[in-house]
Parts: C-alpha cells; sequence; structure tokens
C-alpha cells in the first residue's frame, strides 16, 4: 500500500508513521506538510520524518494533485489544529481546515485513491448537556476550529457514492507523549504543571467532561479506518473515536497526575465561569465496529510516559503556559519574527 499522509510533522504524525510502518509491512508512505512545528522536537532519538520514503514540504492550499499518482490511501492531518489558533486565525482556519480539505479529497478522487481518512474531532459536539453523544445526534460547533471540521465532514459526506472509501475520525482530545510533544493539551499540560511547579492549576472548576484518547490509540484507529470492510458504516463513515472509560471529569485527570507525581496539589478555579467545552460522547459504534482497533493504553500509562519523557528532556519551566510547547506560541512568534505572513504562508 501507498500512503500519503498530510500534516505528517505535528504532535500526532509521527506515531501514525511509526504505527503504521509496525501494522502494515510493506508500506510505503509518503508526508506532506509546511513544517510550522517541524523543528520542535522533544528528545526524539532521530528525525520522525526519515522513516518516510519521500517527505513533500509544501502549503495544503496549494496541494499538487500529481502527488496522489499510485497512491492508494491517504490521512489528512493537516489542520490549524486548536481552539485557540483557530480563534486567532479565524479565515485563515477555515481555508487551510475546510477549503483545502475539501479541494485535496476531490483531487484524490479524480486520481484513484481508494481510501480517505480525515482527522476529525469530537469538539463538534460542543456543550451537550445529558448523555453521550452519538454520531447521530445534533452538532454544536462553537468555535472556528470545530466548525471547519463540521463543514470538511459535509463536503466528505457529499463524496459518499464516489467510489472512495472515507472515513472521519471524531477524535477525542488527544494525551500522550510523542516525539513533537505539545502542552496545550489538558492531560500533556496537567504533568507538565505537576513536574515543573508541583501545582496542578486547573482553569475552569474542574467540572466539564473530556472524553480523552492516546496518540498511539489514535494511530490504531487509523489504521482500522485503513483496512476497514466498507460493507460495516458504508462508504462514507462518521464516527467517535476513543472509549467509554475514557470520558473524564477534568477534576478527575487532575488527581489522577497528582497521584502519580507525589507532593502535588491540585488548585481547583471555583469561581471559573462554566467552561461552554463540556461534552461526553459514546463510543459504541466504535466499539461495536473495531473490536480489534479498540484503545489500548491506560490513563495511568499515558501520564507515565509524558512523566517519563518530560523528565528525560530535564523539562522544568514553570512557565510553560507561554513557551514553545503550545501550538499558538509557535505560530506568533513566527510571525513576530517575519517567518510567516498572517496567512501562515511562509517568507
Ligand atoms: N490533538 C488533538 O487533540 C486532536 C483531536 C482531534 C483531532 N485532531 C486533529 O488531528 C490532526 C493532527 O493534529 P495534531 O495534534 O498532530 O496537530 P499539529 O498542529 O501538531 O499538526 C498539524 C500539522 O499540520 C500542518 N499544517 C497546518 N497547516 C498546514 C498547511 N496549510 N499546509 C500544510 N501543512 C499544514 C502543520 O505544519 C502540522 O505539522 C488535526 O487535523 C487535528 O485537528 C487533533
Amino acid at each position: 500500500m501507498k500512503l500519503l499522509v498530510t500534516g505528517n510533522t505535528g504532535y500526532i504524525g509521527p506515531l501514525v508513521l511509526r504505527h503504521m510502518q509496525r501494522a502494515l509491512p510493506g508500506i510505503s508512505i509518503v508526508g506532506y506538510d509546511n513544517g510550522y512545528f517541524a523543528h520542535c522536537l522533544t528528545g526524539a532519538p532521530r528525525l520522525p520524518e526519515t522513516r518516510l520514503q519521500t517527505q513533500h514540504w509544501g502549503d495544503v492550499r496549494d496541494f499538487p494533485g500529481e502527488l496522489f499518482d499510485g497512491v492508494d490511501a491517504v490521512i489528512h492531518l493537516a489542520a490549524v489544529s486548536n481552539d485557540p489558533m483557530g480563534s486567532r486565525f479565524e479565515k485563515v482556519t477555515e481555508a487551510i481546515n475546510f477549503a483545502s480539505s475539501k479541494a485535496i479529497a476531490q483531487k484524490a478522487l479524480e486520481h484513484g485513491v481508494k481510501r480517505f481518512v480525515f482527522a476529525s474531532s469530537c469538539s463538534m459536539y460542543g456543550y451537550a448537556e445529558g448523555g453521550p453523544r452519538k454520531e447521530s445526534d445534533a452538532l454544536n460547533p462553537l468555535t472556528a476550529y470545530s466548525r471547519s471540521k463540521v463543514a470538511t465532514e459535509q463536503a466528505l459526506a457529499e463524496m459518499a457514492d464516489s467510489g472512495m472509501v472515507i472515513t472521519a475520525l471524531r477524535f477525542s482530545t488527544a494525551c500522550g507523549w510523542s516525539d513533537r510533544i505539545r502542552l496545550d493539551l489538558v492531560l500533556n499540560d496537567f504533568v507538565a504543571c505537576a513536574i515543573a511547579s508541583k501545582e496542578i492549576t486547573v482553569l475552569s472548576d474542574g467540572s466539564p467532561w473530556r472524553p480523552l484518547i492516546d496518540v498511539k490509540d489514535m494511530a490504531r484507529s487509523m489504521e482500522w479506518a485503513l483496512t476497514r470492510d466498507p460493507q460495516e458504516g458504508g462508504n462514507y463513515l462518521a464516527i467517535n473515536v476513543g472509549s467509554q472509560e475514557w470520558n473524564y471529569q477534568v477534576r478527575d485527570l487532575a488527581d489522577a497526575v497528582a497521584r502519580a507525581v507525589p507532593g502535588t496539589r491540585v488548585s481547583i478555579n471555583k469561581d471559573a465561569p462554566p467552561d461552554k467545552r463540556s461534552y461526553r460522547v459514546d463510543f459504541s459504534l466504535y466499539k461495536q465496529l473495531a473490536p480489534r482497533h479498540q484503545p489500548q493504553i491506560s490513563l495511568d500509562q499515558a501520564i507515565s510516559e509524558i512523566k517519563t519523557g518530560l523528565e528525560s528532556m530535564l523539562f522544568k519551566d514553570a512557565d510553560f503556559r507561554a513557551s514553545q510547547f503550545m501550538r499558538l506560541k509557535v505560530i506568533e512568534k513566527h510571525i513576530e519574527e517575519q517567518r510567516l505572513t498572517e496567512q501562515l504562508r511562509w517568507i
């Protein structure tokens, strides 16, 4: 199988490459990324992209369709990948996340690609009171980022009869260790707080529900999407990816980290306004359709791997929320130092 992965030089990409090479022997992988975070390596013993057959550097807004020649499958990760960046670069987020994703899927189809896997997000359920959200429930995207994911899913759904097997994986919030760790994710942030200052400051009142998934289990689900039988789930499928047990309240995550890093205090902001991003998610469809690709990493294991990784980097920056471990800060620094334009084009 020849696989093209867009957005492969970010947080999740390196895990995807490694997983596919282990799980699908003989696979040939090509990367395509414009490298906003390619320099943000965190203790990697080897540049992850040296595992690839070819690495292309380019913008998804100018994606050359001929790169799909001979390609069997695409995993489309490239995106402005969180809410803070989405709200700072709203129009650009729409162009990169929605317009380019739609155009790339169309080009893939024209070039005979058979499988298309899209990294979508459970954040499209927004603030959802009541029971865990199923795929058929109403969506409530509250941010530019989650609106871009909804719009892309709609465009992909219109290609349902095209012959290409399309899977939109609605991921829970990611966590876990990577060759390019980021600390703007709730669990990673808590472990970093615990290590750097022995104090976890929860910015909300701790009550919001947040489904989580380890990056290794995300890669496992992408393997499933590349190989799933379209007789089950159909040619186009949007599916929640995670597990029931990983629906946590934020304060439970903080407590689990405090147990793993002895001496850590947890401070909850009791006066915080209600966090609008609170939702539980129902993963029973994923359990039914992907019984052999269910998440395997436990919360304690994920915490332990982040802790070990940060300790091996001698991490101790208590001010890391203003540092280069935050995607938005990396982008802002590129702009400030005139490497990137406001349109997120390289100068
Ligand atoms: N991290 C999460 O919690 C999470 C959860 C659900 C879904 N996702 C989705 O998974 C995907 C990967 O997430 P990640 O955490 O690795 O994000 P990331 O920001 O670390 O990586 C995204 C990659 O996309 C590239 N990219 C962005 N704009 C581009 C452009 N215009 N042209 C070419 N490349 C571009 C970046 O350079 C980067 O390498 C994203 O689509 C994200 O929305 C992430």
